[in-house]
């Protein structure tokens, strides 16, 4: 099975920069290439990138960027927010998965965004406002196939439909729903797809239908349509098993430098409420990276998974910390900004540098991302800005 942990193709950096980085991403965007034209290749329909949440942790400016110079020529998120966030580096076509709030409609039209729909009260002043935007502004329907979250219902898509087309600066340019068990339930992904063709009779010809994720990209050929909007998948992970003729890249990976080695005798404890205590002579280290940059970040557990996660984190440990293949043990509590691993059996030094397994959509921004294109640091992302491998402030402009 692909779960996207594919050992990372970059070799160690030869750090350049602005700083010399406690703690970075390195993101490999040949890699990103190499999953999209995987994904290309399986199918007719478009592609189109989902980049929210920053697109999936990998900087959604250099990431759009990247993929505008690939060919890519819409790109998806979710809010306005998301699109200006963007927009300030790259000029990008933006469809929006969310429908915007009625403040952010003036927003939609000065950068032509592609809103989605979901009913009929926005219409009126969306077109008033599209009507300054020589030839109008392009939108789409979201329906609500079955989710049960963001979308029109069904039944209420012909007065949808009918509004925007009594909106002459509007023009209708597709429809689209999104699965919610397309990894698991075919049966019910098949009814969602059905709910959504059926609306086809009643709607104009030569719009863009659209359904699938990476999910029902990978379960259910049928629902490719006229597009396929992915992320998952370009970001190399894999939301269910894949056969062997996929060879999914890893896009991603943390690393962290040490920044301090120490003996703890017998009997010390580790952290915050004492929760670890040494029971030999411990060689301590410490990382720059804790739960406030996304490392070991949990759900709040009810009682019963607390206890389902105590048993199997017993049984089978898990290490968030690795020197190349070697596991380092984090001791104690993870802090909000640092994190203690056994080094015991390492000889690893102040400055070496371990990868850190995080849930990527939420590292922080405030850690740099390094892009790396066909093996060499190509730009740096941080504090907002960007630079060249010598820590010049660039811009995006023609860089791809
Ligand atoms: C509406 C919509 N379409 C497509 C996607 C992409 O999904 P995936 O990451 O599974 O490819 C998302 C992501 O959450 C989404 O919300």
């Amino acid at each position: 099975m692909v779960r996207g942990t594919a050992t990372p193709q970059l070799a160690a950096p030869a750090q350049k920069g602005p700083l010399d980085f406690s703690a970075w991403v390195e993101v490999d965007l040949s890699a990103l290439e190499h999953n999209l034209r995987s994904a290309q290749r399986r199918t007719r329909a478009q592609v189109v990138p989902i980049l929210k949440g920053d697109a999936y942790g990998h900087g959604a400016p250099v990431v759009a960027a990247f993929l505008q110079a690939r060919g890519c020529t819409t790109l998806g998120v979710s809010t306005v927010e998301e699109a200006l966030d963007i927009l300030a580096w790259t000029k990008a076509r933006i469809m929006l998965l969310a429908p915007p709030l009625p403040g952010q409609l003036p927003a939609v039209v000065k950068h032509n965004l592609i809103p989605a729909l979901t009913s009929p009260e926005l219409v009126p002043e969306l077109n008033r406002l599209a009507a300054l935007r020589p030839g109008g502004l392009t939108v789409q329907i979201k329906v609500d196939t079955g989710f049960g979250r963001l979308g029109t219902a069904p039944e209420d898509f012909p007065a949808l439909l009918a509004e925007i087309k009594q909106a002459s600066h509007l023009h209708l340019g597709g429809v689209f729903t999104h699965f919610s068990a397309a990894a698991g339930d075919k049966k019910f992904t098949r009814g969602q797809l059905q709910r959504l063709l059926a609306l086809r009779e009643a709607a104009p010809a030569g719009l863009l239908w659209h359904a699938a994720g990476s999910s029902a990209f990978l379960t259910l050929p049928e629902s490719h349509l006229d597009l396929v909007r992915l992320g998952t998948l370009l970001y190399g992970q894999a939301p269910l098993p894949l056969d062997s003729s996929w060879q999914l890249q890893e896009t991603w990976r943390c690393q962290a430098r040490i920044i301090q080695t120490r003996w703890l005798p017998p009997g010390h404890s580790v952290g915050y409420s004492r929760a670890f205590r040494t029971q030999r002579p411990l060689r301590l280290g410490v990382i720059p990276v804790g739960y406030g940059h996304g490392l070991e970040l949990e759900p709040a557990p009810s009682p019963w998974r607390q206890f389902k996660h105590a048993a199997f984190r017993a049984l089978f440990p898990k290490h968030a910390v690795f020197h190349g293949r070697e596991p380092l043990p984090i001791v104690g509590r993870v802090s909000m900004g640092l994190t203690c691993l056994d080094l015991t059996k390492s000889d690893l030094q102040v400055g070496d540098t371990v990868s850190v397994g995080m849930r990527r959509t939420v590292v922080s921004r405030q850690i740099p991302r390094l892009y790396y294109f066909r093996g060499k640091l190509k730009c740096i992302f941080w504090n907002h800005q960007l630079f060249d491998t010598r820590g010049r402030k660039i811009s995006l402009r023609g860089l791809f």
